[in-house]
């Protein structure tokens, strides 16, 4: 199969038949007659771990994708030996090992159903080059089995068909179906007969993945180099995979700051000062909610990181206090490339101390970046990242910046071939020296990292916030993330949509494209309808490498200016809605944004849906993506869901027509949703909360909702001063009851909700607040609104 750079020398090789086994708690050793090993871990009932090593020798067991704070543990494990096979059971797996050749079979240990089996399995060529092995492993595709997730590939959410590379790339102005780009996240779902598994290939080398595209019924993932090293994860619900996929891998280490979640306004590039305070004056002069300012490379001295242009920015602390003032938090960036430069101080310390990566043969690795010629620290060793991370104490406890972005952490260099390091760069990978074809993917996940460790210690007790271009499977415990060069086109605000959701499938949420395109210029209705969809997005900013004209919400005329205000006033609105969200996937890895595969994995009309997703729990949002609409026809999954507008309601499990005029775009509640809205602030913090809007959707039945909320900033919420609401709505023909269950130490600023209540089929007569009657005069009747005192525990609407 594949390539294949050695067949005219030496073709595939394979494990011969098995001679022994050995059992050491939970490791499975399974060892053939030609020396191959297979250690197979059960980690969980749901997740074994399959490794490979053709020399009877295993590497040192070491990987930058696997939390240490991953869960591990069974109920069950016993392992029999038949004639042909040895049977592996846990309580939700039966893993079957051929004793003839090694090849495995998975089954569902509650029906014995077939989830995934070997075709020729694990196998290999060796690599005269540069040693080692091409490992390879090949599955045979089930019947209507189709394939998601792999990170941030522009690409339809069904990668059935595609086979794809995994290396992180330097990729301006990428477009539809370009790989790779900026994110190596070897990670995929599949899902047949209604259940789903995962395949995590945790090996950080130039990796592929073929889903039945070389062959129709074959899928196939191998790497240049390392071992054959994968996680079996089953669901068989897709979101348990993708749960389970991001506790294996990590959850953000803490809730990002809740200014973190209102908008930011980025451009290459704002300065001087002056042009600085312009933007932000304009923001808070036309109303439009903003928290977040960005600096790209011209804020510096020379593009020097870590240094400050005196010209542009005399007094950077005055400017960041009072930026600060008028609730805008400085974001500055920062790359990997060190300009040489004697005179330099960060330079001269990385030389001195031993810091920056060298070729094979002893020279620095030297390469052009926007300073010019740069060395690179080499963030895989951790005295490195250690120095990496005390750089920041200046810019962050001195100056007051609150957030860093790294870019170019590929790392990208300019006028190369392969737009990046050689492959003989020699890095320290903690302590498991090796070449850079073993660290590329993961040199950005280690700068973002490092940058992380010095954002965490100096903003203490604030949250860090950092965002990076670059990641592997992982980096979303560390960082935020967008995708990267796109360009102004109405493709490109498809692809932003199916990277978001793509990227919250592969365990990393917090994620948004550069709203209205990185390069280019959209006219307004384009910029107006990406911000639409921007708003759903967990990182929500504004970029554009500017040399094409103005992208803030004001550069087009009064009525985009107006559609955009609207829409980012609507994503503060709902700032407790997604914040609970987060609250969800930095918790228990739930994803942010689920694609409709991922809500209801039953329907096969979700199984090749691009468009529509679910923002949190309760959310189904569409983006308008074509000039001149004023609606658009869109898929609804099943159940009942009520237009945000106009509170009709649509009976999904049917494809149908929406009006969405340009100051409009699709949004739907689902039935029983209680929706928590705080009013519109300019920025987060700006007002007090004096009362919490739950937006109350009827439903004939059941349903729960929840509201997290913390101090929006700090560490408390780690010891209990969270505020968490779980309400149960239960409705009847005559009756609504809501009660809700509080749990966390943390009070509220505000006292009161104010109910506003949807669909509801009665005319109210009366209400009962924990069993006490209230006066109807509580009612605001004509807009079916109640405000109550929010220690409720149980409320009764009647007819
Ligand atoms: C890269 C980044 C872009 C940034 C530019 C200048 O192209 O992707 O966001 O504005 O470099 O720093």
């Amino acid at each position: 199969m594949i390539l294949n750079t050695e067949l005219e020398y030496k073709g595939n090789l394979f494990p011969s038949k098995i001679i022994n086994y050995e059992k050491n708690i939970n490791v499975l050793s399974f060892t053939a007659d030609n020396g191959v090993v297979l250690q197979i871990t059960v980690r969980r009932d749901s997740i074994l771990r399959f490794r490979y090593t053709t020399t009877g020798i295993f590497e040192n067991d070491f990987s930058y994708a696997i939390t240490k704070y991953a869960s591990r543990g069974y109920n069950h494990l016993e392992v029999e030996e038949e004639t042909d096979v040895y049977v592996i059971t846990t309580s939700k797996l039966i893993c079957k090992v051929s004793k003839a050749d090694m090849r495995i079979s998975l089954y569902d240990a509650l029906d014995n159903t077939l989830i995934c089996e070997d075709e020729l399995g694990f196998h290999w060529e060796e690599s005269y080059q540069f040693g080692g092995n091409v490992v390879k492993m090949s599955k045979t595709a089930q019947p209507g089995e189709s394939y998601y997730g792999l990170g941030d590939k522009p690409v339809d959410n069904n990668l059935k068909g595609k086979r794809f590379e995994n290396w992180v790339t330097d990729s301006y102005a990428y477009g539809r179906d370009t790989d790779p780009i900026y994110k190596a996240i070897p990670f995929y779902t599949a899902l047949h007969n209604k259940k789903s598994y995962g395949i995590f290939f945790d090996n950080s080398f130039r990796s592929y993945f073929d889903f039945c595209h070389e062959r129709r019924n074959i899928t196939s993932f191998w790497a240049h180099g390392g071992e054959m090293n994968y996680y079996f994860i089953y669901g068989p619900q897709m979101s348990e995979v993708v749960a389970n996929y991001t506790d294996l891998t990590g959850k953000p280490h803490e809730m990002p700051a809740l200014w973190a979640l209102g908008y930011h306004q980025c451009k290459w590039s704002y300065y001087p000062e002056s042009k600085v305070k312009e933007i932000t004056s304009k923001f808070r002069e036309l109303k439009i909610p903003c928290d977040a300012i960005y600096l790209d490379i011209d804020y510096m001295e020379g593009f020097r990181c870590f240094t400050w242009s005196k010209e542009y920015f005399p007094d950077p602390k005055r400017m960041v206090k009072e930026l600060a003032d008028d609730g805008f938090k400085t974001i500055v960036i920062i790359d990997p490339g060190i300009k040489i430069d004697m005179d330099y101080s960060v330079f001269k310390e990385g030389l001195d101390n031993d810091y920056f990566c060298k070729r094979a043969d002893g020279p620095y690795m030297k390469g052009k970046v926007w300073p010019g010629e740069c060395y690179f620290p080499d963030f895989t060793n951790p005295e490195v990242r250690e120095w990496w991370s005390n750089l920041f104490q200046e810019l962050i406890e001195d100056i007051g910046v609150k957030g860093v972005w790294n870019d170019m952490n590929e790392p990208a260099v300019m006028d190369v071939p392969g737009k990046s390091f050689p492959d003989d760069v020699r890095h320290d990978y903690d302590g498991n020296r090796c070449s850079h074809r073993k660290a590329h993917n993961i040199y950005g996940m280690q700068m973002a990292r490092a940058t992380y460790q010095g954002l965490k210690k100096f903003s203490y007790p604030k949250r860090p916030f950092v965002i990076t271009r670059a990641a592997y499977s992982g980096t979303q415990r560390y960082t935020s993330s967008w995708t990267g060069d796109n360009i102004a086109t109405w493709d490109h605000l498809n692809i932003a949509n199916l990277q978001a959701q793509r990227m919250a499938m592969s365990g990393f949420s917090f994620v948004g494209s550069d709203i209205g395109g990185f390069a280019e210029q959209p006219n307004g209705e384009l910029y107006a309808r990406w911000i639409q969809l921007g708003i759903f997005h967990p990182f929500c900013r504004t970029h554009s490498s500017g040399d094409h004209g103005d992208q803030e919400p004001w550069a087009f005329d009064d009525t985009i200016t107006n559609v955009v205000r609207k829409f980012i006033e609507l994503r503060y609105q709902l700032l407790p809605y997604l914040y609970t969200a987060f609250w969800r996937n930095v918790s228990d890895g739930i994803p942010i944004l689920k694609s409709l595969v991922l809500h209801d994995q039953e329907d096969t009309q979700t199984h090749y849906r691009n468009d529509e997703f679910v923002f949190g729990e309760k959310i189904l949002v569409c983006p308008v993506n074509g000039p001149n609409q004023k609606g658009r026809r869109m898929y609804f999954p099943f159940g009942r869901w009520y237009n945000l507008w106009t509170d009709e309601i649509v009976t999904g499990g049917q494809e149908m027509w929406v009006d969405a005029d340009l100051d409009s775009m699709p949004i739907f509640v689902s039935e029983g949703a209680i929706i928590p809205k705080y009013p519109i602030q300019q920025y987060v913090g700006e007002k007090t909360i004096e009362e919490l809007t739950l937006e109350v959707y009827y439903k004939l039945g059941k349903e729960t909702s929840q509201v997290y909320e913390d101090a929006g900033d700090g560490y408390d919420y780690i010891k209990g001063r969270y505020s968490l609401r779980d309400f149960k709505l239960t409705g009847k023909e005559d009756e609504l009851i809501i009660q809700q269950f509080k749990t966390g130490k943390y009070i509220t600023t505000y006292k009161t909700f104010k109910l506003n209540l949807h669909g509801l089929p009665f005319k109210i007569k009366k209400i009962e607040v924990d069993n006490v009657l209230i006066p109807i005069e509580n009612l605001i009747s004509s807009s079916n609104a109640l405000v109550i005192d929010k220690e409720f525990t149980e409320l009764h609407i009647m007819a």
